[in-house]
């Protein structure tokens, strides 16, 4: 049997084409009810398989009248869930299912009042990358399979709410609690995606804009205002935005990611508001998946690096562009840092440190490391170097160009890449040993970093009591920062961290990533102890996996176990269950 790609039970022979959603939406039993109507590509097959996880499937229709017809639902797979299969008798156009939506749907959060920040409406939104839109829609749920969507969905007509979908959207409140959207550009499953809450919105430009709780509209707006600019450059180096609109969705404090990129709506964090924009290179990341991800897509997760190394590699473009070659280098080399960290973590399984993946059996939950993101970037970043800027940027555009809505695997990438880069410029390069084999190859591209050659000449001095009165740190970046705190070495006296701390206020830094940073270094040694108060602070205000995942692990590795357990007792109700799962894992 051909496979399409591990995680669906979707097979190439039957596909859908266009999905119509009609769904209401009930906050008081947390579920979503409804139908699902979909157009199918013309096919002889008698029968078609699609995704599912914790659905109830009630009927199925065939082309939009009341003829049932028969489906048979596998059993459960606590990875990919159940394979739905459905009966065509001759002659099916189209097929309508009647489902709901069950409360332990992992792709919904739904959040009550006081999990939101004004803590007056509830709050709901999914999240489908990477196989969890199965649990609330009948799909299939696999990259390598695009469509375009439409919906209505209705809320309680007194809710006060707004509702939202990776789509053309509202501006405003509707007074019947009735929403439709349409998105008409085909894209993989993962990317639809649904918001509803008390939203209100404030447009950035002709085309940008963004949509926050009232109480957070005025900040989120003006921590986003340098959009505009990295649009402008996101254009010149990919080729014409294609999506018409892009907006931006401030989540609640339990969003488990930075951001996430669905088409037209992308989902930041709020520790983006940060009150100085120092964050906004998250928003160009995400930004840059409209064309890396969003037009041309990783044809199953295996092809991870496809999305996110290409995506880091133009989110570090837009950077260059916007604020600078050395801000671009700033982040390129603590990426760099990240990649040595994770590559010395991985010594044992050198399998998952090759940008292709075998995910079979696996969840594709393990694909998210910074290899996709790091080496895919290097690798990338690589390729730039040897063809040169102005050779590479030709390239890069046609590659948009020629592979637009298109859903394609590593393979068909590199025969690209050969046939219109390497080869016609003569260019040896053994793309495969980046691609097929573990670690790093050697030499590559790394930035000088002069920022940071201002920050190793200045430890031995902070790390005194008089550092402030010596030292003029006004200036310097997060990543400066960063780079700061990842270097104190762990035998530093818990008196010069406390000092330290005192003089940069660092453990009241309202940057989310200084705090995480500085956090992390105190579990490195005793001095955490100090900052417990801080530390229970922020792990039962931040939801961001990536925050939180390892300072609970850091505070394990400090024999801290049943402190941590405590601390997760009370903040994890607020938590996304895909940040639960991997804490849970910890303990
Ligand atoms: N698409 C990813 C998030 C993701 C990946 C969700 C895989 C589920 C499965 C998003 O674009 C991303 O990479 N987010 C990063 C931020 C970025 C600046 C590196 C994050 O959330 O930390
Ligand atoms: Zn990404």
């Amino acid at each position: 049997m051909k496979t399409i790609c591990p995680h669906t039970y979707a097979r190439p022979e039957a596909t859908i084409q266009h999905l119509e959603l009609d769904l209401k939406v009930d906050f008081l039993s947390k579920t979503i009810r409804g139908t699902a109507t979909y157009s199918l590509n013309p096919t002889v097959a008698e029968k078609i398989y699609f995704d599912i996880h914790s659905l109830d499937i009630h009927s199925i229709w065939i082309n939009g009248t009341y003829a049932t017809t028969d489906f048979e639902i596998g059993p459960h797979d606590s990875l990919l869930g159940q394979a739905l299969s459905i009966r065509l008798p001759q002659n099916t156009l189209s097929l309508t299912i009647h489902y709901s939506t069950r409360e332990e749907a992992p792709a919904l959060q739904w959040l009550n009042p006081e999990q939101t920040t004004e803590g007056t409406h509830p709050f709901l939104y999914t999240q489908g990358q990477p196989i969890m839109t199965r649990s609330w829609i009948p799909i299939q749920d696999t990259p390598s399979i695009r469509i375009t969507y439409g919906a209505k969905v209705t809320l309680p007509s007194d809710s006060g709410m707004m509702c939202l979908m990776s789509a053309r959207n509202p501006k405003e409140k509707s007074q019947d609690g009735v929403y439709q959207f349409s998105m008409n550009k085909p894209i993989p499953s993962y990317l639809i995606s649904l918001a509803i809450g008390n939203l209100s919105y404030q447009a950035l430009n002709d085309n940008m804009g963004v949509y926050a709780e009232p109480v957070l509209l005025e900040a989120s707006a003006w921590e986003l205002e340098e959009v505009d600019q990295m649009m402008h450059a996101a254009q010149e180096i990919c080729g014409n935005f294609l999506w018409e609109q892009q907006d931006f969705l401030i989540l609640p404090k339990s969003f488990p990611y930075g951001g996430m990129e669905n088409p037209r709506l992308i989902f930041i964090t709020p520790t983006l508001l940060a009150g100085d924009k120092s964050l906004v290179s998250l928003v160009a990341h995400e930004l840059a998946h409209s064309w890396s991800g969003n037009l041309v897509t990783n044809a199953s997760w295996n092809d991870f690096w496809l999305n996110e190394g290409f995506t880091v590699y133009l989110e570090r473009r837009i950077l260059e562009m916007v604020y600078g070659e050395e801000t671009a280098e700033l982040h390129a080399f603590l990426g760099y840092q990240d990649l040595m960290v994770e590559l010395d973590k991985s010594s044992e399984k050198p399998k998952s440190t090759h940008l292709k993946l075998n995910l079979q059996d696996q969840n594709p939950e393990e694909a998210i490391t910074f290899i996709p993101y790091e080496k895919g970037y290097f690798f990338i970043k690589e390729i730039e170097k040897l063809a040169g800027r102005d050779t590479f940027d030709i390239f890069l555009k046609k590659y948009f160009e020629d592979f637009r809505f298109k859903s394609i695997t590593t393979e068909q990438f590199l025969e690209y890449l050969f046939e219109n880069l390497l080869d016609p410029h003569k260019i040896s390069f053994a793309a495969e040993d980046w691609v097929y084999a573990p670690g790093l190859p050697q030499p590559f591209f790394l930035p000088l970093c002069h920022k940071f050659k201002i920050v190793d000449e200045a430890i031995p001095k902070i790390v005194r009591a008089d550092a402030k009165t010596i030292l003029d740190t006004r200036q310097w970046e997060t990543q400066q920062w960063i780079y700061f705190i990842r270097k104190l070495s762990d035998n530093i006296q818990n008196q010069d961290l406390l000092t330290m701390d005192q003089s940069f206020g660092f453990s009241t830094s309202g940057n989310s990533e200084i705090l995480f940073h500085w956090f992390l270094n105190a579990l490195q040694s005793e001095y955490y102890k100090t900052l417990m108060q801080e530390l229970e602070q922020f792990l039962t205000t931040v939801g961001r996996r990536k925050f939180i995942l390892p300072l609970y692990e850091g505070l394990i590795r400090k024999g801290e176990y049943a402190k941590a357990k405590e601390i997760y007792t009370q903040a994890s109700k607020n938590y996304h269950s895909i940040a639960r799962n991997s804490i849970e894992a910890l303990f």
